[in-house]
């Protein structure tokens, strides 16, 4: 900053008899080089002003040197001379310039946008739940009521327990690579929850009660009952003396607590290569309670699940005694059950991420 003024005369020269001030060339140029450093480095438009009152006002510095060159050593006076009038003109210059930096950043921070704090929040919606992960959640919900647990297993899966360990032979077309996708690796895209069942028995001995609910996969084309990826969920129990009544029972139970007490469930004779016997499981339709309509294509039975008594050769793959052992399992469609449930006509609204879609269901 500027010199108090105690000090001024010292800056220009040396201080002699009676305040007398003479000035030299070397205190000069020490001067000029603060003079200069101050105005660059001057933080403020005050500061700057300050810095040209110091060297260049009135009764400043380099007056005062001007008013006593004729002091001045006679072989510096040129000297001592040339470099006041550069140095004011070289800092007066930098002021300038400085002056309008220190503007511009002035003007530029006041036209900045300002945060409006009293403008209104951007409401955050909160989200809601898939249609699928709610049937799931409601069917694990009802199957844990009958003491089932959750298992899971790998989407990608070995063809053994995809099909070997559920007693599907090699010829079998459901092993077909049109209908499955295969993995470079000789693994595939797990068709079915099934063989989650095998995972569950090679690790635990009975009594087994799990649902398992996830994603499969097939060579489907895409259409408004078809997806080349949808969802499952199976279940397995495994004890002993376990009949197709109890399996009826427990179906049964799960069709009224998920779609309503007045839906009937009825067995069809089937064929799975890894139960014995098999059934399709139907439900009563609830829309028309059995009449026939739109939903159940006239018939009144909506189909739901594919089911069984777990055929006593998977039974001795995963090495529980095929004699002593009896159990059921049951597979369905997730996808069916949610489009029955909410009414919703094409399976493709459930995989296109409209929102406008979507936000109907919590
Ligand atoms: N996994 C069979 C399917 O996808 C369904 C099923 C599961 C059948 C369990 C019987 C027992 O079609």
């Amino acid at each position: 900053m500027a010199t108090t003024k105690g000090t001024k005369s010292t800056k220009v020269g040396t201080r002699v008899r009676g305040g007398e001030v003479r000035v030299d060339l070397e205190t000069l140029k020490k001067t000029v080089d603060e003079g200069l450093g101050e105005a660059r480095t001057a933080e403020s438009a005050d500061a700057l002003e300050a810095v040209r009152i110091t060297y260049l006002g009135r009764k400043g510095l380099m007056p005062q040197v001007m008013k006593e060159l004729k002091s001045v050593a006679p072989e510096e006076r040129a000297e001592v001379g040339r470099l006041a009038n550069s140095f004011k003109n070289e800092l007066a210059a930098l002021l300038e310039s400085r002056r309008g930096e220190l503007n511009g950043a002035h003007s530029a921070s006041d036209e900045a946008p300002v945060f409006d704090f009293t403008l209104p929040g951007q409401g955050s919606r909160r989200g809601t739940r898939h249609p699928i992960s709610m049937v799931i959640e409601e069917a694990v919900a009802i199957f844990g009521r009958m003491g089932f647990t959750v298992a899971e297993g790998p989407d990608v899966e070995t063809p053994y327990h995809n099909f070997d360990a559920l007693n599907t032979a090699a010829h079998h077309p459901a092993r077909d690579r049109q209908d499955t996708f295969w993995l470079d690796d000789g693994n595939l895209l797990r068709t079915q929850t099934s063989p989650v069942q095998i995972r569950v028995m090679e690790s635990r001995q009975p009594p087994v009660r799990i649902v398992t609910p996830g994603r499969c996969y097939r060579r489907d084309t895409t259409d408004a009952t078809h997806s080349a990826n949808f969802h499952q969920i199976e279940g397995l129990y495994v004890d002993h003396d376990v009949s197709l009544a109890d399996l009826k029972g427990a179906l049964a139970y799960f069709a009224h607590e998920m779609m309503g007490p007045d839906v009937a469930v009825r067995f069809r004779p089937h064929f799975f290569p890894f139960t014995e016997p098999s059934v399709e499981c139907d439900f009563s339709c609830h829309v028309c309670g059995g009449a026939g309509c739109r939903v159940c294509k006239g018939s009144g039975w909506i189909e739901i699940a594919g089911a069984g008594m777990v055929d006593p050769r998977v039974f001795e793959r995963v090495g529980y005694d095929p004699e002593s052992t009896t159990g059921y399992a049951f597979g369905m469609g997730i996808e069916r059950i949610a489009m029955i449930r909410y009414g919703i006509p094409d399976i493709r609204l459930l995989y296109e991420n409209d929102m406008r879609f979507l936000r109907q269901f919590s």
